[in-house]
C-alpha cells in the first residue's frame, strides 16, 4: 500500500469514527476495495450517515458464501454463523431441515452448500425477503425450498414428525428493547424482523411448539435469541417437553443459540408444558 493510499484511508476512517461507526478501520479497508473511485465519496457519505456497510456494497459474506442484501431485508450477521454451524453439523445425510424465518437465506443456504441434506424449506412472512432468499438460492446452485408464511405454518402438514433440524433467527427484541438499537439496525433493518413482541419470547416461544409438533424423534431444534433471554429460552424448551437443552455462544462469546431435541423413540412421557412466567425487559438488546 502506497502512502496515499493509507492516507486516504485513514481519512476515511477518521471521519466514519467520528460518525460513531463502530468499526472504521475495517469499513474504510472494504469501501477502499469495493466501491468504484468515482462513488466513493458517496459511498462513504452514507456510511457516516450509519447506513450498514452490506447495503451500500450490496453484498454480505456468510461462512463460505456471498450473498446478495437488499434494502427492507434483515442483514445477516457473523454471529449467526454459529447458529448456520451448528444446523450444518447437526443434519443427517439425506436428512430434512427447515428455516422459518429465512431473511435472505443465510443460514437455508449455507445448510444447502455445507450439509448434504435431501430437502432444506426456508420461509419468511415478507415478501421481500422470501424473494431475495429464492434470488441468492438461485444465483449459488443451491435446492432451497422458498415459501412465504408465519412461522408457525413453517412445516407443511406432510413433513409433521418428520423434521430432522428446524432452525431459526426469529425476530427476538421485546418492545421496550427497540429504542437502544444503533442506527444502523433501528433504521435499516426491517422492524418486523427485530420486534417480537412485549417480551421478547414470543417468537421463540412459538418455535418452540413447532418444534414439539413437527421434529422427528431426536430431532433438532436450534434458535439463536438476546443473551439475556437464552437461560430463560432454554428453560421453557426443557418446560415444553424438549430434551437435550443447552446454550451454545455466538462468535463473541455471548450466549446467544439455544439446542435442543424432541425425545428420542420410546422416551418416556414428558410433563405437559406449563406457561412460562415473562422477563422484564432491562438492559439494551443484541441484534437479531
Ligand atoms: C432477525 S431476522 C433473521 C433473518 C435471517 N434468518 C438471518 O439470520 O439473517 C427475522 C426474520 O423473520 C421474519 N419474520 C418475522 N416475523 C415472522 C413471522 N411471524 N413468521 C415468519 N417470518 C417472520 C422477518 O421478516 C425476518 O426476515
Amino acid at each position: 500500500m502506497t502512502r496515499g493510499e493509507r492516507a486516504a484511508r485513514a481519512a476515511i476512517a477518521s471521519r466514519l469514527a467520528a460518525a460513531g461507526v463502530a468499526t472504521p478501520e475495517a469499513d474504510a479497508r472494504r469501501l477502499l476495495a469495493e466501491v468504484a473511485p468515482e462513488r466513493l465519496e458517496e459511498a462513504v457519505a452514507r456510511r457516516a450517515a450509519r447506513e450498514p456497510l452490506q447495503l451500500i456494497v450490496g453484498t454480505v459474506g456468510f461462512r463460505y458464501l456471498e450473498l446478495d442484501v437488499a434494502p427492507g431485508v434483515f442483514i445477516p450477521r457473523p454471529e449467526t454463523e454459529v447458529l448456520a454451524g451448528e444446523a450444518v453439523a447437526r443434519c443427517p445425510d439425506g436428512g430434512t431441515v427447515v428455516e422459518p424465518c429465512t431473511g435472505s437465506g443465510a443460514v437455508a443456504c449455507s445448510v444447502a452448500s455445507e450439509a448434504r441434506p435431501a430437502r432444506v424449506l426456508a420461509s419468511d412472512a415478507d415478501p421481500a425477503a422470501v424473494a431475495l432468499a429464492r434470488a441468492n438460492a438461485a444465483r449459488l446452485g443451491l435446492a432451497v425450498e422458498v415459501t412465504r408464511g408465519d412461522l408457525a405454518e413453517a412445516v407443511p402438514g406432510a413433513l409433521v414428525g418428520a423434521v430432522d433440524v428446524l432452525v431459526a433467527n426469529p425476530p427476538y427484541v421485546a418492545e421496550g428493547e427497540l429504542a437502544a438499537l444503533p442506527p444502523e439496525v433501528a433504521d435499516h433493518d426491517p422492524p418486523a424482523a427485530l420486534r417480537a413482541g412485549p417480551t421478547g419470547h414470543e417468537a421463540t416461544d412459538a418455535l418452540i411448539a413447532v418444534a414439539r409438533t413437527s421434529l422427528a424423534p431426536g430431532g433438532h431444534l436450534l434458535l439463536e435469541t438476546d443473551e439475556r433471554r437464552a437461560a430463560e429460552t432454554a428453560a421453557r424448551a426443557r418446560r415444553a417437553g424438549l430434551v437435550d437443552v443447552g446454550v451454545l455462544p455466538d462468535l463473541t462469546g455471548r450466549d446467544r443459540v439455544v439446542a435442543a431435541r424432541q425425545p428420542p423413540r420410546g422416551a418416556p412421557p414428558t410433563p405437559p408444558p406449563a406457561a412460562p412466567p415473562d422477563a422484564p425487559p432491562d438492559a439494551p438488546p443484541d441484534a437479531p
